[in-house]
């Protein structure tokens, strides 16, 4: 019998289900946990994080971080029950979320400081599904592609993450979408299309997604507005 939570590990001690990086061995990826809600707010009130972001409000509250990882958490838990009722099944099952989207680094003495986030989500881009700019079929493109069922190929995905500043341009990132992508999202969440946007100017970002196989198909002038400022976007995009 597979274990459900293939190729995730478990750790004896907590019982809580981890994935190790391919190459940075001392950075392992878990669920949300509720201690993280105290490390938000320094992260996302940072403007090397939240300027190359759109959703995060600012300044970033306790309370805002605490909505967050209760959303968060919940969905990750959500994934983990699923998984455990069906771990008398003979197959694995398909899921529609990456039970482990922390990113933590492990000290020395054991402790785990963490580090940064990684989402895989359906697409909240409806209005770049097109090859033309369409806000107005924005709506209808992205409620249809949320519809479709857990495991349908078709599925548009997109990602977003950040890294705390400290962290920063030591090829953690790449090395994270590399391991989730392929351990996960390909393998246990049949992700097969991935549409996503950085800000222009976002070296570190465009990296990240380019040393990932991903293909810079546009630049959309002005596209969003971000804490009052118009900003011109790169569009990347993945197919298996
Ligand atoms: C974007 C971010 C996640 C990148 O993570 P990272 O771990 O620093 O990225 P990596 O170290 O894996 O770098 C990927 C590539 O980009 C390059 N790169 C990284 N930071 C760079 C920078 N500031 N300027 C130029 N190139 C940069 C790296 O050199 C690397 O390419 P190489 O291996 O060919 O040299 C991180 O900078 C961050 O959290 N930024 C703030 C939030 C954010 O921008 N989120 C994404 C929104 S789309």
């Amino acid at each position: 019998m597979p274990s459900q939570l293939h190729p995730l590990e478990v750790n004896p001690t907590t019982g809580e289900p981890f994935l190790r990086l391919k190459s940075h061995n001392n950075i392992i990826l878990t669920p949300p946990r509720l201690s993280d809600i105290a490390i938000l707010p320094e992260y996302f009130n940072d403007s090397r994080v939240y300027g190359w972001l759109s959703s995060p409000p600012q300044p970033y509250l306790p309370e805002h971080a605490e909505q967050w990882i209760a959303k968060s958490k919940g969905e990750t838990d959500n994934v983990l029950s699923a998984l455990a009722a069906a771990e008398t099944s003979e197959q694995l099952l398909t899921v529609d979320q990456v039970p482990v989207r922390a990113i933590r680094e492990v000290r020395e003495d054991g402790t785990e400081a963490f580090i940064g986030d990684m989402g895989i989500l359906r697409t909240p881009y409806g209005e770049l599904m097109g090859s033309e700019v369409d806000w107005e079929k924005k709506a209808g493109r992205e409620k249809e592609n949320a519809t479709l069922p857990v495991g349908d190929p078709n599925i548009v995905w997109s990602i977003g993450f950040y890294l705390a500043p400290s962290h920063h341009g030591k090829g953690i990132m790449s090395d994270v979408l590399a391991t989730v992508l392929h351990d996960w999202a390909i393998p246990r969440m049949c992700v097969r299309r991935l549409l996503c946007n950085v800000f222009v100017g976002n070296e570190g970002s465009m990296g990240v997604f380019r040393k990932n196989g991903f293909v810079l198909t546009r630049t959309i002038e002005n596209h969003v507005e971000a804490r009052g400022e118009k900003r011109s976007i790169h569009v990347y995009e993945w197919n298996a």
